[in-house]
């Protein structure tokens, strides 16, 4: 009999917008969950950044099929996540769902094989990395994934933070904000909440993870009681 606990796992998805930042992010992350006794562990999905750019220009140059460019688009989160690790020691790359459930406290999911696996999402480009991390997070029992970008969450059209907001809401009014356009209806369907924090703030990302308050989009999966 197993007499050690199971840590409680975060899902954080990086995005490539932080492609500059990312690598201190990790590192961030790796000495964090190694100082905090009860951190949980972290599951790290790697979003596209400019590698999924030149797919999508390269795409639209040479009318690449949708299904050859989404896996394209899937190996652009992969290169990511190798540049993310970067071979360090202490950060490690994991391609199975059997790899996520390792022993390793923070953890670089490379999503093809996960994808090919179990390939039921759409091969279209609403459904990027943002709403493959909704979908690895479900995979793994967790019903909700924090996303980190280059702004403070989703703006509305006066320029404020919308500090929360409803699936459904998003989905009804085609809000897209800073996520892709499958991930509202992705977390409707799935009953899932996501939680957009700016990674360039080292305390927010810390404040996300153990659940405090912060300056932040929450997406919400439950509709409102009127
Ligand atoms: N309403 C909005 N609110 C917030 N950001 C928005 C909005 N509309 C567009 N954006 C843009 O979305 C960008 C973040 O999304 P983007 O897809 O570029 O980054 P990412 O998701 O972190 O990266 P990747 O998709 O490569 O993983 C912001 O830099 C911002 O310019
Ligand atoms: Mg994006």
């Amino acid at each position: 009999m197993q007499s050690a606990k199971r840590k409680s796992k975060v899902i954080i998805k990086l995005g490539g917008s932080l492609i500059e930042k990312g690598r201190d992010i990790i590192r961030f992350l790796r000495e964090y969950v190694d100082e905090k006794e009860k951190a949980p562990t972290i599951i790290l999905i790697p979003g596209g950044g400019p590698f999924a750019e030149v797919v999508r220009n390269v795409s639209a140059d040479m009318s690449i099929s949708e299904e050859t460019a989404h896996w394209m688009a899937v190996l652009a989160m992969h290169q990511y996540g190798l540049l993310l690790a970067n071979g360090e020691i202490g950060i490690a790359l994991v391609e199975s769902m059997k790899e996520i459930d390792g022993a390793e406290p923070i953890r670089i999911l490379l999503p093809y094989e996960v994808l090919k696996a179990d390939d039921c999402l759409p091969h279209t480009w609403d459904v990027t990395s943002d709403t493959i991390a909704a979908f690895v997070a479900n995979k793994i029992g967790e019903k909700t994934f924090i996303k980190l970008t280059d702004v403070d969450g989703i703006i509305d059209e006066k320029g404020h933070l919308i500090k929360e907001i409803y699936a459904k809401e998003m989905v009804e009014l085609e809000e897209k904000g800073c996520v892709d356009a499958g991930l509202p209806g992705f977390l409707m369907q799935n009953r899932m909440s996501c939680t957009i924090v700016n990674g360039n703030f080292p305390n927010r990302i810390i404040a996300a993870i153990e659940g405090k308050e912060t300056l932040c989009t929450k997406i919400l999966a439950i509709t409102k009681k009127f």
